[in-house]
């Protein structure tokens, strides 16, 4: 399946601006690293790496999704287990709304499925195997105070993991640009 297709989940709509940003940065000029798609020598002497390898590799990734995943997780405006969400919820009485729990098994599966989701997405290795995000997120009604906070999550691990600028931006903007799959409530 194409890069694009494994984020979309279908291949469809136009939220690959994020994802296929990074890989633009990385072909976009004359200096550009070779063809052969890994990040090598040529790409480190441009300082053409892909966002995946200024994150540290799957190590990186690893490192923040652990620490995101754990604030999120933490963090009652997320509301991550949707809790109360399909309980005596006003609006929400008709929706039927799935609770999740953060059981060991499930955080690890989570925590497994948005890693690679990352790595896909920054330009490391399209091994994403969770749902689609949009069919991920399907009746969890999230909502977009819900969403800004668990961006002020990833950006708070960003920063307690003393990553530069200008790769917390690019992430963030690859973030934000799922924003329209994750949100169903406003
Ligand atoms: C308010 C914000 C969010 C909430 C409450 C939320 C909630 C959840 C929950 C409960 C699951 C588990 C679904 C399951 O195992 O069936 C999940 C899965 C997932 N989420 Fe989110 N999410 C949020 C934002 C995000 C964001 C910003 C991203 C990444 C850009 C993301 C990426 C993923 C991925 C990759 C999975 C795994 C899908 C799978 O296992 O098949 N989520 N999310």
């Amino acid at each position: 399946m194409a890069q694009s297709e494994q984020l979309e989940g279908a291949g469809e709509g136009e939220d690959e601006k994020g994802v296929t940003k990074a890989k633009v940065k990385n072909s976009g000029d004359a200096e550009a690293p070779s063809p052969t798609g890994n990040t090598n020598q040529a790409a480190q002497a441009t300082n053409k790496l892909a966002l995946y390898d200024r994150l540290g590799g799957q190590a990186g990734i690893s490192n923040l999704v652990a620490d995101f995943t754990k604030r999120a997780l933490d963090d009652p405006r997320v509301n991550w287990n949707r809790q109360g969400v399909s309980r005596g919820g006003f609006s929400l009485r008709k929706s039927k709304s799935e609770t999740w729990n953060p059981t060991p098994e499930n955080v690890a599966q989570l925590q497994k499925h948005m890693v690679e989701f990352l790595a896909l997405a920054t330009g490391g290795p399209p091994e994403y195997s969770g749902k689609p995000i949009e069919a991920a997120h399907a009746d969890m009604h999230i909502s977009n105070p819900e969403f800004d906070a668990a961006v002020g999550d990833l950006k708070a691990s960003l920063d307690r993991l003393k990553i530069p600028n200008k790769e917390q931006k690019e992430l963030l903007a690859i973030v934000e640009s799922t924003r329209p799959q994750i949100v169903t409530k406003r």
